[in-house]
């Protein structure tokens, strides 16, 4: 070797290297990389992230993805809920092989983890198209992007960059259900394997910090790629959206929210023969009754803080949810911000965690190479935790392994 090191030494972070096994290696890559003088180009704590990435950001764009609901206590919340607990540290297990993999609807993943759907997560990166790029992290890591509905690139193009990732489409419900129809068959057209409805925001929650500059992207006409690309919502317009994008913008604003009530979940589970993902669930009689209804899947969250202020953090919650979802897998998201996050809500009963502003702010930072350093750090973390306090596998993360603290 001319400089005396070996191949491993020569990789590039985050140049999309895969997440295979043991996760907890980024950490010798680091190292290894330090001892030629190569220091990590992305920050190694979610304070250095965020700060970065409010400096990166558009103002405008920044207080959109940063900000939540009210004085933005239920979004602080969410974060510090975690620190509520602690793993109990086991030894003499010997832990050297840990295995994070999971079976998620059918789908085995590398890791318990996912990207939550984020509307705006193309304006986040500096090239506007922050979908694909999400999309290509997704390829290159095995995490799978739920692709939102409110997108600069079209869920068709989006798909398409997933490679052997699976995907899945997040519906924001139109009023208008032949719209509805469209978009999910088109998700299935494209390869998604899975839909998640979110049921939280049929309208916004109350946004200071969007108020205060009068600031909604969606008005302005950003992110309705899905929705222009739409047979059924073009057929709904007299001028093609491209010579009158005004009179799209005033269509998707009367057609986006529609409040669904237990009487339409037969009709969202007719939709699609994908597993169907409900989100927002936090009591365990919706957990129950959607259940019943025949979802697919519970999606425990509270749309990190961004909807209801004054509401229950989400970790809380998320035991009885668990419970009451009876045996079907439980996604989980809001307030992760650490691979120790990530093992704690494991513990409370998430079959995968979601992350959600972190890996925006990774987006921001370095395109794709920033998400994938997000990834492999919070995977990192999660993997030398089970290595320390001697648990091997998921299955040995049990609320049992979890101590209230303080
Ligand atoms: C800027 C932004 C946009 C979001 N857009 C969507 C969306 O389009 N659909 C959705 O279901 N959730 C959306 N969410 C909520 C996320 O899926 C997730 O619930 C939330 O980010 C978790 O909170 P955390 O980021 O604080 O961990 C969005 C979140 C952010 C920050």
């Amino acid at each position: 070797m001319e400089d005396g090191q070996g191949p491993g030494l020569r990789l590039e972070l985050g140049q999309g290297l895969g997440l295979k096994p043991p996760f907890g290696s980024y950490q010798n890559e680091i190292y290894l990389n330090g001892l030629r003088g190569v220091l990590p180009p992305y920050p190694m704590t979610f304070a250095e992230l965020e700060e970065r990435a409010r400096a990166a950001l558009p103002a405008s764009v920044w207080s959109y993805v940063a900000g939540g609901a009210g004085d933005e206590r239920t979004q602080r919340a969410n974060v510090t809920a975690f620190e509520r607990w602690g793993l109990v540290p086991r030894m003499f297990v010997g832990a050297a092989e840990r295995d994070l993999s999971v079976d998620l609807l059918g789908l085995r993943l590398p890791s318990p983890v996912f990207m939550a759907p984020v509307g705006v997560i193309g304006l986040c990166a500096q090239d506007g198209h922050g979908d694909l790029a999400t999309a290509r992290a997704a390829a290159s890591t095995g995490v799978p992007m739920i692709a939102s509905t409110l997108a600069v690139d079209q869920l068709e193009e989006v798909a398409a960059e997933f490679g052997e990732t699976p995907g899945f489409f997040q519906l924001y419900t139109p009023t208008n259900r032949d719209l509805a129809a469209s978009l999910v068959h088109r998700a299935e057209q494209a390869g998604f394997r899975g839909i998640v409805v979110t049921l939280d925001t049929w309208l916004t929650g109350w946004r200071p910090r969007d108020l205060a500059t009068a600031n909604f992207p969606q008005l302005r006409g950003l992110c309705l790629a899905n929705y222009t690309s739409d047979p059924v919502f073009r057929a709904l317009l007299k001028s093609p959206p491209e010579e009158d994008p005004q009179a799209a913008v005033l269509l998707w604003s009367q057609l986006f929210g529609n409040p669904l009530t237990w009487d339409d979940l037969p009709w969202l589970r007719s939709l699609t023969d994908l597993p169907l993902i409900v989100k927002g669930i936090c009591h365990p009689e919706d957990a129950r009754r959607a259940r019943d209804g025949g979802v697919d899947a519970i999606y425990c969250s509270n749309h990190g803080g961004r909807q209801a202020n004054g509401g229950l953090p989400a970790p809380p919650p998320l035991p009885a949810v668990a419970e009451a979802a009876d045996g079907l897998p439980v996604l989980f998201d809001s307030g992760i911000r650490s691979g120790a996050d990530i093992i704690k809500a494991l513990a409370l009963g998430a079959t995968a965690v979601g992350i959600g502003r972190p890996y925006a702010y990774g987006l921001t930072l370095g395109g794709t190479a920033g998400i994938i350093h997000v990834l492999r750090s919070l995977l990192a973390e999660a993997d030398l935790i089970m290595a320390v306090d001697g648990y091997p596998t998921l299955g040995d993360l049990t609320a049992g392994s979890l101590r209230e603290v303080g």
